[in-house]
């Protein structure tokens, strides 16, 4: 994608994100975008910059839905959802953002694609923009909550000296942490991730 048309799609998004969610989700997901463009940006790779930008923006571009509308969207897009996330809007609002993408704004990158269909619970084996969109979406500048601070700190610490898997890691344990503290019933990719992590990295 050249940087006009990357320029006028990024406008596109924004116009339509800022009609449809409310003020706190259009800024949560401009802030997804930042941090999403900010770690990417120490890769020097422009078209990973891009693709954050796109994926970061509209991954929540979902979530103004009511679950029987995502679970519709959901059906007619040929994706393989498990039963237990077409339940929840919590987990299926990801996979209904990668509908719109597609649909209302023509993405047709299945890695973008991907990365927002993921963002919640993620995936084994994901790609850089897939776990930049995952760490994003956690440490966000708008995010507020207990220990976030420290968190997002040794997260910015793992990127910028140990890489990007450390960093995930650490935002996969959280989650698990808080999901668990919350008694949300916690899928099984989530503690796979953690599991292969774990021992990939010996932490
Ligand atoms: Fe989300
Ligand atoms: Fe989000």
């Amino acid at each position: 994608m050249n940087d006009a048309r990357f320029s006028a799609l990024r406008k596109k998004i924004i116009k339509h994100l800022k009609e449809s969610l409310g003020p706190r989700l259009f800024a949560h997901c401009l802030g997804v975008e930042a941090a999403a463009v900010q770690i990417a940006a120490a890769s020097s790779n422009h078209f990973l910059i891009k693709s954050c930008s796109i994926a970061g923006l509209l991954h929540d571009a979902s979530k103004c839905l009511t679950l029987f509308e995502m679970q519709n969207a959901a059906a007619a897009s040929g994706f393989k959802i498990r039963t237990a996330v077409l339940e929840k809007e919590g987990l299926l609002h990801g996979h209904v953002s990668a509908v719109i993408a597609r649909r209302v704004f023509g993405i047709a990158d299945v890695r973008i694609i991907s990365a927002i269909r993921h963002h919640t619970l993620g995936r084994p084996k994901m790609n850089a923009l897939e776990k930049i969109i995952f760490i994003s979406d956690y440490i966000e500048p708008m995010r507020n909550f207990e220990g976030i601070e420290t968190l997002r700190r040794k997260v910015y610490e793992a990127l910028f000296s140990d890489g990007l898997d450390h960093a995930l890691l650490l935002v996969v344990r959280d989650k698990i942490r808080s999901l668990t503290q919350l008694k949300i019933d916690l899928e099984k990719t989530l503690p796979e991730i953690e599991k292969s992590l774990a021992e990939k990295l010996n932490m």
